[in-house]
């Protein structure tokens, strides 16, 4: 099954995402964790993709499509993936639409995480992320049994340098203005299911479970 996770920035694309790939054994390909390893390793994709990272921008859509061009050609997307954060603009989208026919491949379910803009500042502020293997946590709604450390591999956790206040406002402007005309693009093709991402993240799993599973 060929998967797309849409939702503004803190809205549980990643922590859904963790969660369903167990589930539907399908790998998840986030740009953004791909960005911020690039950085990390100080590669030349990355050191470019942190001019825009840095500043809650968008990294140019020619980087972008590369990266997503070459994930989706390894031999672990044959039986399906899940993309979180891909496609973020029209052009993005487009491109992937020409990957994906040139290998014979659609999308199959686009998922819309709905959540007011209002809870989402909160969200990204008190998120932790294990330096180790990369789970998402939350301070107050989805802690780690001891603090700063990961349940599952007890890394270290760390906060993500665009989670500032400062930052996110620009994130939650480019979203708004190049990724939210998206849910039509997908909706003229009817592939969009909406889900309440408000709810306790075991119900928002539950939820997106049985969309995928055709059962809602
Ligand atoms: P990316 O890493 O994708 O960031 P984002 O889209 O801003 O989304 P987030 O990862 O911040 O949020 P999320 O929806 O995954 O929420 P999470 O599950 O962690 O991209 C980062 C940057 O890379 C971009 O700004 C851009 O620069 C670049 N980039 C990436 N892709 C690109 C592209 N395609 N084109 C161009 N540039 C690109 O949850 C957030 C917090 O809330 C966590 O603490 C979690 O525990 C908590 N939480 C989750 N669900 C719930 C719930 N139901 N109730 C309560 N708390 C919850
Ligand atoms: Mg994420």
């Amino acid at each position: 099954m060929n998967i797309l996770f849409m939702g503004p920035p803190g809205a549980g694309k990643g922590t859904q995402a963790e969660r369903i790939v167990d589930e539907f054994r399908v790998p998840h390909i986030s740009t953004g964790d791909v960005f911020r390893a690039a950085m990390r390793e100080g590669t030349p994709m990355g050191i470019e993709a942190k001019k825009y990272v840095d500043q809650g921008l968008y990294v140019t859509d020619e980087i972008t499509n590369g990266i997503v061009k070459e994930r989706l050609e390894q031999p672990d997307c044959a039986g399906g993936f899940l993309l979180d954060g891909y496609p973020r603009t029209i052009a993005q989208a487009e491109a992937l639409d020409e990957m994906l026919a040139a290998m014979g491949k659609r999308i199959h379910h686009v998922i819309d995480l709905k959540v007011d803009r209002n809870l989402l500042l909160g969200r990204l502020t008190g998120r932790r992320i294990c330096k180790s293997c990369g789970s998402t946590y939350h301070v107050l709604f989805n802690p780690p049994k001891t603090e700063g450390v990961c349940d599952k591999c007890s890394g270290e956790l760390y906060q993500r340098s665009d989670d500032s206040e400062e930052k996110v406002g620009t994130r939650l402007d480019e979203y708004t203005t190049k990724t939210a005309p998206l849910l039509e693009y997908y909706g003229q093709k009817d592939l969009v299911r909406s889900v309440d991402g408000e709810q306790d993240i075991d119900k928002v799993t539950a939820d997106i479970s049985s969309l995928l599973r055709g059962k809602a």
